[in-house]
């Protein structure tokens, strides 16, 4: 990049946007899905049949909310339960009603990207739950652990559902894991959910839906750069295309060109060729086992206390604490 281009990249996103579209392989990254369209799309992905994760860790949390509580429960000064990426809370309201209804001392503590999110769910948990205490915060995972260094009066529950971290590959999920960890304590845990392995045909229905919402949360990344940075992509010359390898457990989101075209982005001042059939690859979706979760633990300087699995083991909710 010259001196000119580092004017024009005054966000993150242009930058990324820049850098991901002059890079071979293209590349873009899977976060600049989630503007409001794209939160909306995620929305409608998670009521969709095929996606059964969703649905597996509502089973979970539904099936062992007391047990998962009773782990919760701190000695004498309750706890504080964190949230990262909590959106809608629809999952996580099962184990609060029940934390409440049976007056456990504690605090909910969602934290969110998304003001929006973080807005509606404090609204409906006042009106659903009036006697949960709850202090939101809008932020950045990597901002806000930050501060929650300073956040350790008593014990911490640290919760991250929704497989989210399926989209680092493993050395970044490593580095989330261990800056997880330094925000721990010895008696804090960390609730997490990691979706399994499993058929690899119920893995591929998952993320190639034939209604195609999942095509188009992905392709919310080209609108997005074509309403926010006067992009020009023709969107329909652009095919979803999802693989997944079962020795790997890595599904892989791509965005195939089926034509050869040019796309002009206005505000990056840039022109990008693609072949036919040229792809930007968008996300990935890892899936897990009992031994690469062990092994990412072991990594960050955490360990598995136990875990919860649905019915047809298809997903698993982990609880890790700090390794001493
Ligand atoms: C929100 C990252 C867990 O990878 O399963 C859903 C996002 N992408 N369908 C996932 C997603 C396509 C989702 N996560």
């Amino acid at each position: 990049m010259n001196p000119t281009t580092e004017i024009l990249l005054d966000t993150a996103f242009k930058k990324d946007v820049y850098q991901g579209l002059s890079s071979f392989p293209k590349y873009l990254y899977s976060k600049y899905i989630y503007d409001a369209t794209g939160d909306k799309l995620f929305q409608d992905i998670m009521a969709l049949p095929e996606y059964y994760l969703t649905n597996c860790e509502f089973e979970i949390l539904s099936t062992y909310t007391s047990e998962i509580a009773e782990l919760f429960r701190g000695q004498g000064k309750g706890f504080d339960l964190i949230e990262l990426g909590a959106g809608d809370g629809k999952k996580t309201k099962v184990l609060l009603k029940h934390l409440s209804d049976q007056e456990f001392n504690f605090i909910y503590k969602p934290i969110d990207i998304s003001q929006n999110a973080i807005d509606d769910l404090t609204k409906t948990l006042s009106k659903e739950l009036p006697k949960v205490r709850v202090d939101p915060e809008k932020g950045m995972y990597f901002e806000v652990l930050d501060r929650l260094k300073h956040y350790d009066s008593r014990k911490k529950v640290l919760m991250v559902l929704g497989s989210n971290i399926g989209n680092l590959l493993h050395p970044r999920a490593i580095e989330f894991l261990t800056q997880l960890k330094n925000v721990m304590n010895p008696n804090d845990l960390l609730f997490m959910g990691f979706d399994q392995k499993k058929h690899p045909q119920t893995i591929l229905d998952a993320y190639n839906d034939p209604k195609g919402v999942t095509a188009s949360f992905n392709k919310n990344l080209l609108h997005r750069i074509n309403r926010e940075l006067g992009g020009q992509f023709d969107v329909d010359k652009f095919k979803h295309w999802e693989v997944y390898d079962p020795e790997t457990g890595t599904a892989k989101s791509y965005l195939v060109a089926k034509e050869a075209m040019k796309v002009r982005i206005e505000a990056l001042d840039l022109n990008i060729s693609f072949d036919a059939w040229e792809t930007i690859h968008t996300e990935i979706s890892q899936k897990y086992d009992d031994k690469i979760v062990a092994w990412l633990a072991k990594e960050a300087g955490l360990l598995v206390a136990t875990s919860f699995t649905d019915s047809k083991h298809y997903y698993k909710n982990y609880i890790f604490r700090k390794n001493k």
